[in-house]
């Protein structure tokens, strides 16, 4: 079994050909992270939504709703996208609709893949377990930022693909040599290393930097978000 690293989704119709594998889509900062946080804190399921209009007409069906852009919660949503808006007490067996940046967009371009699982470091082992237990190829598709390489989506591809190699998966490709290699030289000291990314610039100047600690802390989170194409929603397996 191999593990891939997608490191844009602008790249990800390259390596959409074969759909019968997990494609594992990760925005660290902060949509993936948030969406584990609301499942763990008993949410019924996420309903990822690429537009905002959509998630306009859902919250006037009565919906809750967490919606951002450019990392701002948007004006008329419920939540916006830190995973601490998702207390247990406001998300316990709701439906939320979700809609944001780039997060969003990346699990609606991966929806055909024959299992598309959310990660994030907050689940990473339970994801690395899930991913060994179906015995099926890893694409590891990062949301990045405009279609732009992002640092930390590219990190976790290195973490993940280093426990899964770790399992006995290979790295045939040069992306995931990369992404592996930048794993090796966060580790020491993760949160410095990712203090140079641009995102830790956007979420500074919205002073939004209260999260960034827990999203870049491993396995907080023991569950594994699935896409069901049917229901299109997205809920624990
Ligand atoms: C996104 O989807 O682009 C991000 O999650 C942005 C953010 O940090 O809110």
């Amino acid at each position: 079994m191999k593990v891939e690293v997608c490191f844009s989704p602008a790249l990800y119709p390259y390596y959409a050909g074969d759909n019968n594998r997990i494609t594992v889509v990760v925005d660290i900062f902060r949509a993936t992270t948030t969406i584990c946080a609301a499942l763990q804190n008993a949410a019924r399921s996420v309903i990822p939504v690429a537009s905002v209009e959509e998630a306009r007409d859902y919250k006037a069906k009565g919906y809750l709703v967490g919606a951002e852009r450019n990392v701002k919660r948007c004006d008329f949503a419920d939540f916006g996208n830190s995973p601490f808006d998702y207390a247990a007490e406001k998300v316990k067996d709701m439906d939320i609709v979700f809609t944001t940046t780039n997060g969003t967009q990346a699990i609606d371009m991966a929806k055909d893949s024959d299992i598309l699982a959310v990660g994030a470091f907050s689940n990473i082992d339970a994801l690395a377990d899930f991913c060994f237990g179906k015995q099926k190829d890893v694409c590891v598709l990062c949301a990045g930022w405009n279609n732009r390489f992002n640092m930390e989506d590219s990190l976790f591809g290195g973490a993940l693909a280093r426990k899964l190699i770790d399992k006995g998966y290979n790295s045939a490709s040069d992306a995931t040599r990369v992404a592996l290699s930048m794993w090796e030289e966060a580790l020491p000291d993760v949160r410095s290393y990712i203090d140079k990314a641009e995102h830790i610039k956007r979420l500074e100047v919205n002073s939004l930097l209260d999260s960034v600690a827990y999203c870049l802390t491993e396995n907080t989170v023991d569950l594994v978000p699935v896409y069901d194409r049917e229901t299109k929603r997205i809920s624990v397996k």
